[in-house]
């Protein structure tokens, strides 16, 4: 199988990229601005891998999703305080070249799985969120926080709408909430973070932690190793058993609140980065001073994931505690190698 991975650099991207070649004789693709994340394997025989700019090397990328079985296409900007602050960067390439990719696909008749988001269900009441029958409930146009679960939620229905006509073989994934060491690295980025790399990052430089609102809202965390199993099971669709289909991709079990995940991560880190006791100070800060007045929050977000479990087999297996022991462990081991001072290792 030829796979076509575009933000083959990101965190799902180079996760998935080294798996594949470590657990699969499959060929791939891939492009991406950076590739420090596949310096290992950027050489590998069975990697194709361009250094460049979807938007700039259209005609490249159209020859690939000809060529490939499969596309998926991970570029997207996914962090809240960017979808505030430029919600029209955040259309620009989470929608607008996302529509291209999924249009180019429907032409070359290329299977995609498309990575959505659990932000598609937006302030849903429900207690775990079913794909086919969970409201999905975004806020007011003034709340600019919803532009990129809108984009992602038009583009599954645009993808919906190519399967019914019988113009796209697809398989749509949402993942919730996944981590792992490499999520939003590194640490500094100037546009924000998700909230596991920006309390790591709090944490690597001795600053504060700031809960948003008080910390009470809450996530299902994923790791990542359960998440990229996940994906290879859709991508190798056996059986056919992944077409046509919207998958969570979660963990239910791992739920715990932002109050929660920064007491744990403190903790985690007084161990395993040796910044000595007892850690920054955790302070309470509110949605419109931290990321401006177009935020608006998801208090719980719990996957049902028994569609995934009955088709494909797939059950995540990294409990909470194990997930963030691995990620800050990967994290520290990550700012040590790179000698970076944000990190003076004690
Ligand atoms: C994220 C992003 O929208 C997407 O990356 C992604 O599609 C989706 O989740 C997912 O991974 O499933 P969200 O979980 O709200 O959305 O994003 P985070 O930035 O990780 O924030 C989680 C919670 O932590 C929010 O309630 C936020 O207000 C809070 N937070 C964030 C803090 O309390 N402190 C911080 O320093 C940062």
């Amino acid at each position: 199988m030829h796979v076509f991975v575009l933000g083959a650099n990101g965190f799902i991207g180079s996760s998935l990229v080294r798996a594949i070649l470590e657990r699969t004789s499959w060929r791939i693709s891939a492009i991406d601005l950076t590739q420090d994340k596949l310096a290992a394997v950027v050489d590998d025989p069975r990697l194709e891998f361009e250094l460049g700019d979807v938007v700039e090397r259209r005609e490249w990328v159209d020859s690939r999703i000809r060529a490939a079985d499969v596309v998926v296409p991970l570029v997207a900007i996914a962090t809240p305080g960017t979808y505030v602050r430029d919600p029209l960067r955040v259309f620009e390439l989470t929608f607008a070249e996302n529509l291209r990719v999924v249009r180019a696909c429907a032409d070359a008749g290329t299977r995609i799985v498309f990575p959505s988001s659990s932000e598609v269900y937006g302030m849903c009441p429900d207690e775990a969120f079913v794909e086919d029958r969970s409201q999905l409930v975004l806020g007011p146009i003034v709340k600019q926080r919803w532009i990129y679960a809108a984009s992602k939620q038009l583009l599954e229905r645009v993808i919906w709408a190519h399967g019914s006509a019988g113009q796209l073989r697809f398989t749509v994934f949402r993942p919730f909430n996944w981590i792992g060491p490499a999520l939003d690295d590194p640490p500094s980025k100037a546009d924000g973070s998700r909230v596991i790399a920006e309390f790591l990052a709090n944490l690597a430089r001795r600053e504060p932690i700031r809960l948003v609102d008080g910390g009470r809202q809450k996530r299902c965390f994923t790791y990542v190793d359960d998440g990229i199993e996940c994906l290879l099971r859709i991508l190798e669709n056996r059986e056919g058993r992944a077409e046509g289909q919207i998958f969570n991709v979660g963990n239910p079990a791992n739920e715990c609140s932002m109050a929660e995940l920064a007491v744990a991560l403190r903790r985690l880190f007084l161990v395993h980065g040796r910044t000595g006791s007892p850690g920054p100070e955790i302070v309470e800060v509110s949605g419109q001073a931290f990321y401006g007045p177009g935020y608006e929050d998801v208090e719980h977000r719990k996957p049902s994931i028994a569609r995934v479990h009955t088709a494909l087999g797939w059950e995540p297996r990294v409990g909470l505690d194990e997930a963030l022991e691995r990620t800050v462990v990967g994290y520290v081991e990550n700012l040590r190698r790179r000698g970076s001072p944000l990190f003076a290792a004690g």
